[in-house]
């Protein structure tokens, strides 16, 4: 076989040129195991970019693609429909919280993100509070890549070579390894923290805010979980200043908090919520955003009769193909029980297995719930703040993909992961982590 070539392709958030030195190339997948080229098997700790939750290369899944893209691979959606779109809403819309009963399609995660500013601000301005056009954000949030996402999402190098084309102000992370290190579930402290939206709302006027968006805990921001009572006292300031609010659950949607979404875990019904990654089991690309009955009807009414009410849709919005997909994977979701099973006995083992590292010196915290972990690290001097970049590459070598995110190895396995699996990983990342200098 002709040596691969690696230039043409600008791999995204990837160092090109060191990945390019020494390619890590991927084949095949299936269940938690990806197959490196030469056959090497690697289990899949991450579940991909935390989306793939049913386990890789589902033939069910695959086979629905397949009759799909053969019966209608694509028709407009603009001012056209086919059927599957609406069936597939109405049986994604049984796993949302009550009330929140509309869907909004797009691609990716970032267009979810983009659809819900652009729904928020197109409610306040036809309910007459158009001036509130900013939103709130968090540091450490993560909301994808396009403007209005790099503008509320709180990871300084994705928006600082871009500018803040969204106006944005951002409470602050709950991330507080002092106090609630090797917390188990949601963490004790921090619930004051919330009061940094009272701040926010004190400085800017709440007639100038649209919407707070956070996820319900930070993915890419590095498994932060939410102090115990703290979504809710978000949910009670907006609700005292009329502001909207929008859980994004592009990671923590489809089962891995052990509810199909965070929202019912935790107790706390946003006003949207997006969605993606595991809603089509990261086969074909889709994403949504659940949308509030008021909002919808306040947007549908306000329109004239006859009028497009609202101007934003992507041309593969509701792709037949991605549906196909999508209604395949709640198929595998809804018999396998896996929307719920991280809350069971397996989440239980997850937890236990994680917490059993706390005793290396290396190990500064270890943080879980559901099906989602991290395990932060204690690190040199000169590697603080990219440790885990560092160390998730030594555990690809060791057989184990996590994602490295400041100086944590994050972890969100596929959710049909067995015990045995779970103490896989952990003996090879306790080797791994022992051995660390
Ligand atoms: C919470 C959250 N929102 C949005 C996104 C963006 O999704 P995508 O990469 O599909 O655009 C991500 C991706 O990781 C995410 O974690």
């Amino acid at each position: 076989m002709s040596e691969m070539q690696t230039d043409a392709f600008w791999m995204p958030f990837t160092p090109n040129r060191t990945f390019k030195s020494a390619p890590r190339i991927v084949e095949s997948a299936e269940g938690i195991y990806l197959t490196e080229k030469g056959g090497r098997q690697v289990i899949d700790a991450t579940a991909g970019l935390w989306c793939s939750n049913a386990g890789h290369c589902r033939s069910e899944i695959a086979e629905a693609i397949y009759q799909q893209a053969k019966t209608l691979d694509y028709s407009s959606i603009f001012n056209f429909g086919h059927e599957l779109g609406f069936e597939y809403s109405e049986r994604l819309i049984k796993h949302t919280p009550d009330g929140l009963d509309h869907v909004f399609f797009g691609n990716s995660g970032s267009e979810a993100v983009e659809s819900a500013l652009k729904i928020a601000l197109q409610y306040q301005r036809v309910r007459g509070k158009g001036t509130r056009t900013m939103f709130i954000g968090r540091e450490k949030g993560y909301h994808g890549v396009n403007f209005g996402g790099i503008s509320v999402g709180g990871i300084a190098p994705n928006y600082q070579g871009f500018g803040q084309p969204v106006k944005a102000s951002h409470m602050r992370h709950t991330l507080d390894i002092g106090r609630n290190a090797f917390s188990r579930g949601l963490p004790e402290h921090g619930v004051e923290l919330a009061e940094d939206l009272e701040r926010l709302v004190a400085f800017h006027g709440a007639d100038q805010i649209a919407a707070v968006i956070v996820e319900p805990f930070a993915g890419a921001g590095g498994v932060v979980l939410p102090p115990k009572g703290y979504l809710q006292r978000l949910r009670e300031i907006c609700d005292k200043h009329d502001l909207l609010l929008i859980f994004d659950e592009v990671i923590s949607g489809w089962g891995r908090t052990g509810s199909a979404f965070a929202a019912t875990e935790f107790g706390v019904t946003p006003d949207m919520i997006t969605s993606a990654k595991g809603i089509t089991n990261a086969t074909v690309p889709l994403s949504a955003v659940f949308v509030s009955d008021e909002i919808y009807k306040t947007v549908m009414t306000a329109a004239p009769e006859g009028a497009v009410e609202f101007f934003h849709g992507y041309t593969y919005s509701a792709h037949p193909v991605a549906c196909a997909a999508g209604m395949a994977t709640l198929d595998i979701y809804e018999r396998e029980g896996l929307l719920t099973r991280a809350a069971g006995e397996i989440g239980q083992y997850w937890e236990n297995a994680l917490h059993s590292l706390a005793d290396l010196d290396n190990v500064i915290d270890v943080r879980n719930y559901g099906l989602v972990g991290a395990i932060e690290l204690r690190a040199p001097q000169d590697l603080k703040g990219k440790y885990g970049a560092k160390v998730s590459g030594m555990a690809w070598e060791a057989g184990v993909m996590a994602r490295g995110i400041g100086d944590a190895l994050c972890m969100s396995p596929p959710l049909i992961i067995e015990k045995h699996e779970i103490d896989t990983i952990v003996d090879k990342l306790r080797g791994l982590i022992s051995a660390l200098v």
